[in-house]
């Protein structure tokens, strides 16, 4: 049981698909330092996407030191280190030194989809979803471990014996910052490898047989406040214990305090990811949304439904570092807020194919509707619209599957700034939208759990104190005009679709 400790803060570490962040929050759950680092992404191949954990880990300790110098801290101040990461994402290490034995391959990588295929056509599809709650699709771990023990010299032979690791970015973290103590993962992150059974909260046999993945390299499912272990002292001067984990989009649900059944919560990363809370229930989906762990306290799951959009930030980073017609993302507000409308203009940005509730890997990005008058802001808006057309495809399919629309959207991430996107959302979706003070609900969410877990917080109600609305967004948008927009929207995801 880690010990109740008198320091007042708590270090959140954020590791996502672009960037790592840590930031130091107080005992309320205000952030008081923020440290970011961007880190390369390498693209080895047609849909492949790699990153090197090695640039991760140490972008982790530079992040986390820097947050506390700026927050005038030293390891007595933090009363525990919270962790939330990009999920999905698969490291397979040595046990024993700690090294990887291949790039990571993250979540957007496309490079297993024909196995997907196969194992779908092969008549799998049902009992995967029925334990897993999730599709058979690249977007999960499954099929990156396999193929990476397949494709590494000897790594399958090496991993039955349980001479190496497989773990998502928050263990393959809590396995080094420990210092190789602690081989660890939490409920939310299992639940989205397709080897953990989300009814009975634990690694499965079949599913293990199916995608071929030997148990000896499991880590042990922890809940998602719980005991970590403690991290090596060169990290921040002194050890600390980790006490909270969660995938980055379970960690954002605590965070904005959707904490009862029926609440819905939109984070705009690289990717965009709606869940809404189904309490003790795991709720099967009739419209494509994946069933998720939203978290686990003292070894009671909560569960959601989630909708997964691929690209949401990713296409501003694209217009911004692919076609180069914006020097900075924060650009693109002024751009859209230029012209009256997209002038006809859709972007649908499946760079890596189509996710809920389409599920095509093989779609493309596509800019439909230009004409010689349309220029850059025109593109730029249809990628900010393009968000939003996105979360009301999401929020349709979940309104079918939970029996009745949300009362509120709460939004965050990084696009969750820009106050045109958030009026724009809440015209297309017809649902208010809020937007709380603190927008790296994330971290916050990572920060919740651990300070739960130290005694910091004293119950899961402190959690809900900590939530404080900045802005809400009412619809205005008049519903012939949605309707047209949105008609517009459905006609470009077509196209843009995979033809057998
Ligand atoms: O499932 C992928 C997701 O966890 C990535 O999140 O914030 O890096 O886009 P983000």
């Amino acid at each position: 049981m880690t010990k109740v400790s008198k320091a007042g803060h708590v270090l959140a570490i954020d590791q996502g698909t672009t960037s790592t962040r840590a930031i130091l929050f107080d005992a309320h759950g205000t952030p008081v330092a923020v440290a970011r680092r961007e880190f390369p992404q390498h693209y080895p191949g047609e849909g492949w996407v790699e990153h090197e954990p090695a640039d991760i880990l140490r972008d982790v300790r530079i992040v986390a030191r820097e947050a506390m110098e700026t927050g005038g801290q030293d390891a007595s101040g933090i009363a525990a280190i919270g962790i939330t990461n990009q999920r999905e994402t698969t490291v397979v290490w040595d046990r024993r030194t700690g090294e990887p034995i291949h790039r990571a391959i993250v979540w957007q990588d496309r490079r297993t989809a024909p196995v997907c295929r196969a194992l779908t056509v092969a008549g799998h599809d049902r009992k995967v979803r029925q334990k897993t709650g999730l599709l058979i699709d690249a977007y999960f771990s499954a099929t990156k471990i396999a193929w990476v023990l397949d494709h590494v010299e000897g790594a399958r032979t090496r991993a039955e014996r349980g001479e190496l690791c497989f773990g998502t970015i928050d263990s393959f973290l809590v396995f080094h910052l420990t210092g190789g103590k602690v081989h660890a993962t939490d409920a939310t992150n299992a639940s989205r490898t397709l080897l953990f059974d989300i009814h009975r909260q634990d690694w499965d046999d079949e599913l293990l047989a199916i995608f071929r993945v030997p148990r000896a390299m499991l880590p042990q499912v922890l809940d998602s406040a719980d005991d970590y272990g403690m991290t090596v002292p060169d990290l921040l001067g002194a050890p600390v214990p980790i006490a909270g984990v969660a995938g980055d989009q379970q960690a954002a649900t605590f965070g904005q305090s959707c904490l009862e059944p029926g609440m819905v919560k939109s984070t705009y990363g690289t990717g965009c990811f709606a869940l809404i809370n189904t309490g003790s229930t795991p709720v099967e989906s009739q419209n494509r949304l994946l069933t998720t762990v939203a978290y686990r306290l003292d070894g009671r799951p909560t569960y959601a439904l989630e909708g997964s959009i691929f690209v949401a930030g990713a296409a501003i980073k694209w217009l911004r570092d692919g076609l180069g017609v914006i020097t900075h993302a924060s650009q693109t507000d002024d751009m859209a807020t230029r012209v009256p409308d997209s002038h006809g203009v859709y972007f649908v940005p499946a760079f890596v194919g189509l996710g809920a509730p389409h599920w095509d890997p093989d779609a493309r990005a596509a800019i439909h509707g230009m004409t010689f008058d349309a220029g850059p802001a025109h593109i730029a808006r249809a990628a900010l619209e393009a968000v939003a057309y996105q979360t009301r495809d999401l929020m349709d399919a979940m309104a079918g599957d939970w029996g009745g629309r949300p009362n509120a959207l709460r939004i965050d991430g990084g696009m969750a700034a820009n106050d045109w996107l958030c009026q724009f959302l809440a015209d297309m979706t017809g649902l208010p939208v809020e937007r709380p003070e603190v927008i790296e609900t994330t971290a916050l969410g990572a920060a919740c759990l651990a300070a739960l877990r130290v005694g910091l917080f004293e119950g899961i109600g402190a959690v809900s104190q900590a939530w404080k609305l900045d802005r809400r967004f009412e619809p205005r948008m008049d519903e012939p005009r949605r309707a047209k927009l949105y008609g517009g929207w459905l006609d470009a995801v077509d196209r843009a679709r995979s033809r057998p």
